[in-house]
């Protein structure tokens, strides 16, 4: 279809450079599976990565919820591990921004995932400090250093080629500014949420790259949700950050409790994958699946985003 009769039939000439550039007509199937695969990223995980058609979605916002202790942290480490791998290992061979607004960054922790998960590859000195040089830590521990961050962001994502940006917590920093029992608070709350979700996205876009934002649960062990994040008792509450966070979200996983030294991740948002559950523990070499074989299993009942999330508790205090 020429730009020139696509103009005549009143379509703009944004529309048309986008109907060019995906050249609609003589698209080929080979070419949408080639553009759908660079469009996710490998996790390492493969029960995850068969679950979501591929791995994380590159272009968007995936969003690990879950209560305290539960494992986000550390999967965002591996995560970027995973980003500075060469391709051939299935990594992307790119630099991590790692947006830290809790100090819960720990080299030393991603230096033991690394060697530990990819022994062979991080078997010199010389590729564990190129790795740990990939990692571009920002510690920012206020909503408006977050913003700033996220303002200077574009450059910054042009200077190191970062294939990955983590936001770990988007969560934290507002709760400690926004007491919304307030009145007010509750929209202003939104509102700030509302522009990092939309600097986060346009990013993510424009530089087709996944963006995974952690979203912490807080409660109390055993006892009353804490604040009106949290519903419900006997350490099993909710998340919840609004309906204008919950709507960025492309992707969201919910990490829980179960008994004894059990967890699940549950797969409670994604636009390709049914909703599911998959078991981990945290090992020396970071989050890894039970079995690690690519089983899935599919979660039984409606919404997991609307159901209990369970904490921890004193059944399974005893989780290493
Ligand atoms: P919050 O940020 O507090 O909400 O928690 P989180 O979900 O980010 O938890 P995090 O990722 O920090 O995981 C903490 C859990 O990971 C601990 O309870 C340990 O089970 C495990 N963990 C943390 N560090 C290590 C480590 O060095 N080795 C091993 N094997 N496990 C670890
Ligand atoms: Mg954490």
């Amino acid at each position: 279809m020429g730009s020139r009769l696509l103009k005549r039939a009143g379509i703009s000439p944004k529309t048309c450079e986008q109907l060019k550039r995906h050249n609609i007509e003589s698209c080929k199937a080979l070419e949408l599976w080639k553009h759908y695969s660079d469009s996710r990223f490998l996790t390492s995980l493969p029960a995850l990565d068969k679950v979501l058609r591929g791995g994380i979605p590159c272009g968007a916002i995936t969003e690990v919820t879950g209560p305290f202790g539960c494992g986000k942290t550390q999967l965002c480490m591996m995560l970027s591990v995973v980003t500075t791998l060469p391709k051939e290992l299935g990594g992307l061979d790119r630099s991590v921004i790692y947006i830290d607004t809790e100090s819960a960054f720990s080299a030393e922790r991603l230096v033991e995932i690394a060697q530990n998960r990819f022994p062979d590859y991080f078997s010199s000195r010389e590729k564990v400090v190129q790795m740990a040089g990939r990692v571009h830590i920002f510690r920012e521990m206020t909503c408006q250093d977050v913003f700033r961050r996220l303002e200077k962001l574009e450059e910054i994502l042009i200077a190191t080629k970062a294939g990955l940006i983590i936001l770990d917590s988007v969560a934290s920093v507002v709760r400690k500014e926004f007491d919304t029992t307030l009145p007010g608070n509750l929209l202003l709350r939104s509102n700030v949420l509302g522009e990092e979700a939309t600097t986060l996205k346009y990013l993510a876009h424009q530089f087709n790259i996944p963006v995974v934002v952690t979203n912490q649960i807080t409660t109390q062990i055993g006892g009353q949700g804490s604040g009106p994040d949290t519903e419900g008792d006997s350490g099993i509450v909710t998340a919840a950050l609004g309906n204008t966070w919950a709507h960025s979200v492309n992707t969201r996983f919910i990490l829980q409790y179960g008994d004894g030294h059990q967890r699940q991740l549950l797969v409670a948002k994604s636009p390709v994958a049914p909703f599911a559950v998959l078991n981990y523990t945290i090992q020396k070499e970071g989050f890894c699946m039970n079995g690690n074989d690519g089983e899935v299993t599919l979660y039984e009942g409606t919404d997991p985003s609307l159901q209990a999330i369970r904490v921890r508790t004193l059944i399974n205090l005893d989780t290493p």
